[in-house]
């Protein structure tokens, strides 16, 4: 899979790649990932890659010739890409958007600055925008590297099985479980015993009840869109009573 960043701070960028999971799968050549300057696109002596907003107002935006010749010159040199632009306004980003990505053999990534880029230019070229949460970022470069950096690690053969994917938060829909190791104390906290009890079946579904459980308390939303099998019913009923007694009694 490649990745095209067009960005004014390409070295912030290629960071994601110095270490990691995203090192080591550049490494291996299942993933790579090339900056590109929009200012190596500007064709004026100062090499401008901004200018003031038509009908006033604070802040520059970003001109849409240099972003237009870059996006074309990947799009040339990659054939079909899917050109994705990062902003606060795009998609909220989801897990099914990392994995419907990691399917796409080229993309675009596109960072803004200041308050944006020229509109015709998402008109002409961008295919999708996706936003990392709603809250602003001073540039879409963090926001690129999030992006990277969760789409790589679903790429085949990237994660080994020990970190499989296939167990983690959201990749059902719903939260991860706790997790535990050594010691089995620690300041009077306990492993919980299911876990020492070498009985896989009983502890699947203990970790499965923990999951439910977690993502009802936290992020109700996400059951909600969920149907859950009878079993599940079950362990989320039992977690809840759980709660509830543990409640009354402290
Ligand atoms: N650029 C600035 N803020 C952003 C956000 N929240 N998501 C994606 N790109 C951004």
């Amino acid at each position: 899979m490649h990745f095209s960043v067009i960005t004014l701070f390409p070295e912030m960028v290629e960071s994601v790649v110095n270490g990691g999971v995203v090192g080591r799968a550049s490494k291996r050549g299942l993933m790579n990932m090339t900056c590109i300057n929009p200012r190596d696109y500007a064709e004026d002596v100062h090499r401008t890659v901004d200018d003031r907003p038509y009908g006033g107002g604070p802040g520059m935006v970003m001109r849409p010739d240099c972003l237009l010749r870059a996006i074309r010159d990947e799009r040339n040199k990659f054939g079909d890409c899917k050109v994705i632009y990062m902003t606060p306004q795009g998609r909220p980003l989801q897990q099914s958007m990392l994995e419907g990505l990691a399917k796409v053999d080229n993309v675009i990534l596109l960072c803004g600055r200041y308050e944006g880029i020229d509109e015709r230019v998402i008109t002409l070229e961008v295919d999708e925008e996706w936003s990392v949460g709603d809250y602003v970022l001073s540039g879409g470069e963090l926001a690129a590297m999030i992006v990277i950096d969760g789409t790589t690690r679903l790429l085949p053969e990237v994660l080994g099985h020990t970190e499989s994917a296939v167990q983690d938060s959201f990749s059902d829909g719903i939260l991860d479980h706790p997790h535990y190791t050594r010691p089995e104390k620690i300041e009077d906290l306990e492993v919980p015993e299911v876990l020492l009890s070498g009985n896989h079946k009983l502890i699947e579904q203990w970790r499965r009840q923990q999951a439910l459980g977690r993502t009802q308390l936290r992020r109700p939303a996400l059951l909600q869109e969920k149907e859950l099998s009878g079993q599940d019913k079950q362990l989320l009923d039992d977690f809840m009573k759980e709660i509830k007694t543990s409640e009354v009694k402290s």
